[in-house]
């Protein structure tokens, strides 16, 4: 959602702070805007794209050694520029990402000490009061110190002055902020691939910590004022990662790489087995103890979580349930300890699913475990065992590659289970290493039948709704590929498991009705030839993804599509790839914006 920059530096910072602008547009926003200091403060907004806003600050001439800039997800206030960052309060400027609960209350007191207001943003509040605190404190950072003491919600914010033109103040509680430290410049970003370009040296600021960022220096001092030194690493983001490269879109690229991005995921996994250490340092006393799982997800990670399902009670043979976590948030939950919460999250800045996890902990849940593609955010932090996948960063709205690698993680989880548990033979350890040693090929095979789904493509781009239909491990598949279609083209599209067609669905079934059926040969392929009956019996087009096993063919109103061969256990991971490709190309045909569909972000950060 909302993305913050900020940079301090000898050379001007407007390219700097537009280009990680540009870096941050795939988490989402509607408008964008940077203030530089100069003599003054140049302010630059604008509704729409970055494009727009950089053109606008090109013409104006901005220019400045010390600034600022936001993209805004709009939730307090509509798209407008007033209510777009940077927001001003006399010689104050802030950006802010997050949420200021009492904002309300703030209002009426800012209100009440003469200031008014000129935006409907939460945020405005958080410029006067700092301009407030200025004035009594008489320093900025002692300012910001004091104002964000009285601010109740999450926040990161960057904050500047033309009272101190030669410091930056950054500050976080509930948002990521990072600090990237140069050679005599250093910034400020709400995620890393804002900063990459000037810098890999970063520091990953804790909750309540204020920053302040000099030329030549930062100073970080905790939630109570104490000076404190934070950790700085080398970020493992590459800037070649961000990029395009010979592709069309962030979607189509990162539907191509995952063959790599499971080999990466795979590799830590063929090298250990499925050992408890896979998950961190307390994994093996954690572990032993899981009676069953609970899992909390959003989305399409909810739905790796389903397929989760099936092999933790399968090969681990424990319990499990998998809840969306906004619901399982406000839920009155009946806790046992002993349950593994397993949280999934590309991000790991997914609020619902971090406010699942404390309220799970909030329970008694002292076992929990992240899954997660973002190293040092939120979720794997709040957490005691963590799983990264090697995915890399997935930038385009629709996750894919994220998907498929936290299935593999998810299966390693189950088999890990299994074998602490002692319910896993060596040969059943064996044949599911040689099955995850064998998936990117098989991937890569799912990736050759892309030039048989573009005709398909064709054909759905004019449909205004979709059935998407699978069984057991394949169910959620379907599920992830109704939502994949429905997200990035904008067809209406529902997914069923294939047995509760005949209890409700089966009734929208007629010739205007692609039926998608993931069909592979599994245990349940008779029952979804059965169920491919009932649609065909009433006139609806089938469109079925199968393997070289599932023995069925063509027919008036049936097309299929067959991976190579069937690949056991694994074939959800292989299964989810011909959905994607089918979303993507229909985006095409249909010409929406594929890696920015309308309306969603990439980080979900607020509820
Ligand atoms: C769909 C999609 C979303 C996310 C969901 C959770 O393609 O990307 O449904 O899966 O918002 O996000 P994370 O995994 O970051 O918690």
């Amino acid at each position: 959602m909302c993305g913050i920059v900020g940079a301090i530096a000898q050379r001007d910072v407007v390219a700097h702070l537009i280009d990680g602008l540009k870096r941050l547009e795939y988490r989402g926003y509607d408008s964008s805007g940077i203030a530089v200091l100069n003599d003054g403060i140049h302010r630059v907004r604008r509704v729409g794209r970055v494009a727009e806003m950089e053109a606008a600050a090109a013409e104006e001439g901005a220019h400045g050694h010390v600034g600022i800039g936001h993209t805004r997800w709009a939730t307090h206030g509509g798209v407008t520029e007033p209510n777009a960052h940077p927001h001003v309060s006399g010689d104050v400027v802030v950006v802010h990402n997050g949420i200021i609960e009492n904002h309300e209350s703030q209002r009426q007191r800012l209100r009440d000490l003469g200031y008014t207001f000129e935006s409907q943003t939460d945020t405005e509040v958080i410029a006067h009061l700092v301009h407030h605190y200025l004035q009594t404190e008489g320093e900025l950072l002692a300012a910001v110190q004091r104002a964000v003491r009285e601010l109740d919600g999450a926040y990161a914010i960057g904050v500047v002055s033309t009272r101190q033109p030669d410091l930056l103040v950054g500050a976080r509680m509930g948002c990521p902020l990072l600090v990237g430290l140069g050679e005599g410049e250093n910034f400020i970003a709400s995620d890393v691939s804002a900063v990459l370009a000037a810098t890999r040296r970063v520091m990953f600021l804790e909750e309540g910590d204020v920053v302040a960022l000099r030329l030549d220096g930062v100073q970080v001092f905790d939630r109570d004022g104490a000076a404190i030194e934070r950790a700085v690493r080398l970020s493992d983001v590459s800037l070649a990662s961000l990029e395009l490269g010979p592709y069309n879109h962030f979607m189509q690229k990162e539907i191509h790489e995952q063959p790599k991005a499971l080999a990466d995921t795979i590799e830590q996994v063929l090298e250990q087995g499925f050992s408890p250490a896979l998950f961190g340092d307390e994994s093996g006393e954690v572990l032993r103890q899981v009676e069953g799982v609970q899992i909390l997800a959003c989305g399409t990670s909810f739905y790796a979580g389903s397929v989760a399902k099936y092999w933790i009670e399968r090969i681990a043979k424990l319990p499990c349930t998998v809840e969306i976590a906004s619901e399982y948030r406000y839920r009155e939950a009946v806790a046992n300890p002993k349950y593994l919460i397993v949280t999934i999250s590309q991000s790991g800045e997914t609020l619902d699913t971090m406010e699942a996890l404390k309220y799970a902990q909030s329970l008694g849940h002292d076992l929990s475990l992240s899954i997660c593609n973002v190293r040092e955010s939120a979720i794997p932090r709040a957490s005691r065992l963590v799983f990264y996948t090697r995915a890399g960063a997935e930038i385009g709205v629709a996750s894919t590659k994220a998907f498929t690698t936290q299935l593999v993680a998810l299966f390693t989880l189950a088999a890990t289970l299994a074998k602490l548990g002692g319910k896993l033979s060596a040969d059943e350890e064996h044949a599911h290493l040689d099955a995850l040693r064998q998936l990117p090929g098989s991937v890569q095979h799912a990736l050759n039948l892309e030039p048989q789904i573009k005709p398909w493509a064709d054909r759905f781009a004019p449909k205004h709704h979709a059935l998407y239909l699978g069984r057991g491990v394949h169910y959620p598949i379907a599920m992830e590929g109704a939502l994949k279609i429905k997200e990035i083209t904008y067809i209406h599209a529902e997914a069923y498991a294939a047995g509760e067609l005949k209890h409700g669905p089966l009734a929208l079934v007629d010739e205007e009705m692609p039926v998608v059926v993931i069909a592979p040969n599994d245990s349940l392929l008779e029952k979804v030839k059965s169920n491919m009956q009932e649609v065909r019996a009433r006139g609806g087009e089938l469109f079925v993804f199968a393997d070289l096993d599932s023995h069925f063919g063509e027919s008036d109103g049936v097309h299929v599509i067959r991976t190579p061969r069937h690949v056991g256990v694994l074939s959800p991971v292989v299964h989810a790839i011909p959905v994607q490709l089918l979303s993507y190309h229909t985006a095409l045909a249909r010409g929406t914006d594929v890696d920015k569909p309308r309306n969603l972000a990439k980080s979900v950060t607020v509820e």
